[in-house]
């Protein structure tokens, strides 16, 4: 067979997750990673504000408090057992990447800096507490090169600008995937003893959203076609500061270091939801409350927009109302120079996207689609499981955004998605090579790429009048508008019914470009059936769930509901309907209480 590969360990992603499993499989498997990018333009280089980690050098921490604000921020659907394994690994695992080369910036005596961020607290006192372990403002960025310089010292092997269409399950395990060589548009078999995937989020749903175009959920959907299920995919967070209209993030780190958002009154309006933490409460609590000011008429002149603020005569003058301290006990005082310097790339994004200096203006922000809680259901290990009793299947693992561990439940702590992609991908990794160097490779079929080529012939053989960007954006604003940071019955309803039709609709799309190199159009189609397939199961799952937790809040069922919702969804997709099915939380030391920021 031409275009054939074998490898022990096959990744599917190269973002943070895939680069840590890559280089943890590789010290002892033949390891390669597929990726439909240049590794290094992965999204999770768009990471701005810190990793989480309790190492306690600007202040006193735990990773015991860290376990505890994670399950609270999860709304309690996070299991604990995983948050816990999460939040202690959480500590070695930032020594590990400083020792790697990562240059974190630096406290005056030489330790990793750490700022504040929404959710993590003092558990004595309810107050913030520096947790987020930064690179300025480009700590994701950091990441990535690190972890890609590291796998190219250990010789892990790259199929860059590759996309994988199809997994290879054979006997009940993992046998390979097929993916597209996007130079040429010729298909090849990778046929391995282990796939994990680690292929992002999928935000490109939403209008408002702060994910990459390439976040098109590419992983779980082709999971799901093969009979994989997906975890809790009603749980979207939307981020409360992504640029007005184009959803860029704004870093919550701007508030760490003393921003606040401002209403069209001038008000502070953070304090009256959450009098402790204010500004700096959990995501979800924000997004909140940011639409029902806007709702109630204070958005910036009635328009869907608030001010971040973060000039430094506003920082100044709440940080001494809140009697904020540096951690040498002096008072909190910033200058325009300090905020430039550990906040770099958000000046310079103010600056060029919205015309805005945010040293001397207030920036426009409002709500934006940021991060996927649901996802490919793996253990703590990062292996696949396909039911309510986590059956494991042999040889598939998923880390990082596009699987569910559960370590986020309904609501992610700002700062733990690279924190889980580190923790989880080293995971991965490790259990991946174990595996497939005391298994065989399974016997591939007899024609390992039909299900590929037939998802690309129904595309290329389409011949009908429909435009694939307006099928794209029919959906991102049904999504938008009916399944976003509050939902009902009746507008999810009618956003599923849009979403039925897009799909009939997209397999009448005009006849694509037929070129063989880098042929964008095609792929283009078949991500958006992708991110078709994945509004779907989103919006089963949250018609289903009725109650409100973490960041699925809806308005006909307003409160949280432990007696009949405290428990995971699962959702396959049979003979073309998504069918659920629930597991219970791991719940470990904590009860679940009511969430008070
Ligand atoms: O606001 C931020 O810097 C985003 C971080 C995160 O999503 O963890």
């Amino acid at each position: 067979m031409s275009n054939y590969h074998q490898f022990d360990v096959i990744v599917v992603g190269a973002g943070g997750a895939g680069l840590m499993a890559a280089l943890y499989a590789s010290k002892t498997a033949n390891t390669a990673v597929i990726s439909k990018l240049y590794p290094t333009r992965s999204h999770t280089g768009t990471a701005q504000g810190g990793v989480g980690a309790a190492l306690g050098n600007e202040g006193e921490d735990h990773p015991d408090w860290h376990t505890f604000d994670t399950v609270k921020g999860s709304d309690y659907l996070g299991d604990q057992d995983a948050i816990e394994f999460m939040c202690h690994e959480a500590v070695p695992a930032v020594y590990e990447l400083e020792h790697m080369g990562l240059p974190f910036s630096r406290t005056e005596d030489g330790l990793i800096a750490q700022r504040p961020f929404g959710g993590h607290t003092n558990n004595i006192t309810g107050k913030p507490v520096r947790r987020a372990c930064y690179a300025a403002d480009r700590t994701g960025h950091m990441i990535l090169q690190t972890l890609y310089q590291q796998c190219i010292k250990n010789d892990v092997n790259f199929f860059d600008e590759f996309q994988v269409l199809d997994v290879l399950i054979e006997n009940g395990a993992a046998a390979g995937v097929v993916a597209l060589e996007l130079a040429n548009r010729e298909l090849h078999v990778f046929h391995a003893k282990s796939v994990i995937f680690a292929t992002g989020g999928h935000g490109r749903i939403w209008e408002i959203t702060s994910n990459a175009y390439s976040y098109t959920g590419d992983g779980p959907a082709a999971l799901l076609r093969r009979g994989i299920p997906m975890e809790d995919m009603e749980f979207f967070q939307f981020h409360p500061t992504g640029i007005y209209r184009m959803g860029i993030l704004i870093t919550e780190g701007v508030r760490g270091e003393g921003g606040i958002l401002v209403n069209d009154k001038g008000e502070r309006f953070m304090e009256h939801y959450a009098p402790t933490v204010k500004d700096l409460a959990s995501r979800d609590v924000i997004s909140r409350a940011m639409y029902l000011e806007m709702r109630d008429g204070r958005g910036i002149n009635g328009k869907r927009y608030l001010y971040l603020d973060m000039r430094p005569e506003t920082v100044n003058r709440y940080a001494a109302l809140d009697g904020r301290k540096r951690p040498d006990g002096s008072p909190y005082v910033v200058t325009g120079e300090e905020l430039l310097s550990k906040l770099p790339d958000i000046v310079d994004f103010a600056r060029t996207y919205l015309g805005v200096d945010p040293v001397a203006q207030p920036m426009p922000v409002q709500p934006t689609a940021h991060y996927a809680m649901g996802g490919i259901p793996t253990n703590m290990y990062g292996e696949v499981v396909i039911d309510e009793a986590n059956t494991v299947l042999p040889g598939l693992y998923a880390a990082g955004e596009c699987a569910c561990v559960s370590v986020h439940g309904a609501n992610r702590l700002g700062t733990n998605s690279l924190l889980d992609l580190i923790v989880f991908g080293k995971h991965a990794g490790l259990r991946a090579a174990e595996y497939a160097n005391g298994a065989s490779f399974q016997t591939l079929p007899a024609d390992p790429l039909e299900y590929a080529n037939q998802q690309l012939d129904q595309i290329l053989h389409s011949d009908g009048e429909e435009k694939v960007y307006v099928i794209g954006h029919e959906m991102k604003s049904v999504m938008f508008d009916e399944v976003g940071v509050f939902r009902t019955q009746e507008g999810m309803q009618k956003a599923l019914e849009k979403i039925g039709e897009l799909r009939e609709r997209l397999k009448r799309v005009r006849k694509p470009d037929m070129g063989k190199v880098f042929n964008t159009e095609l792929l283009d189609i078949w991500e958006l059936g992708n991110l078709l397939e994945l509004a779907e199961v989103t919006t089963v799952s949250a018609l289903a769930r009725t109650e409100s937790r973490g960041g699925h809040a809806r308005e006909d069922y307003p409160k949280r509901d432990d007696v009949n919702w405290l428990k995971h969804t699962l959702a396959w997709k049979r003979n073309g309907n998504i069918e659920l099915g629930y597991k219970p939380v791991v719940i470990t030391k904590f009860q679940p209480k009511e969430r008070v920021y």
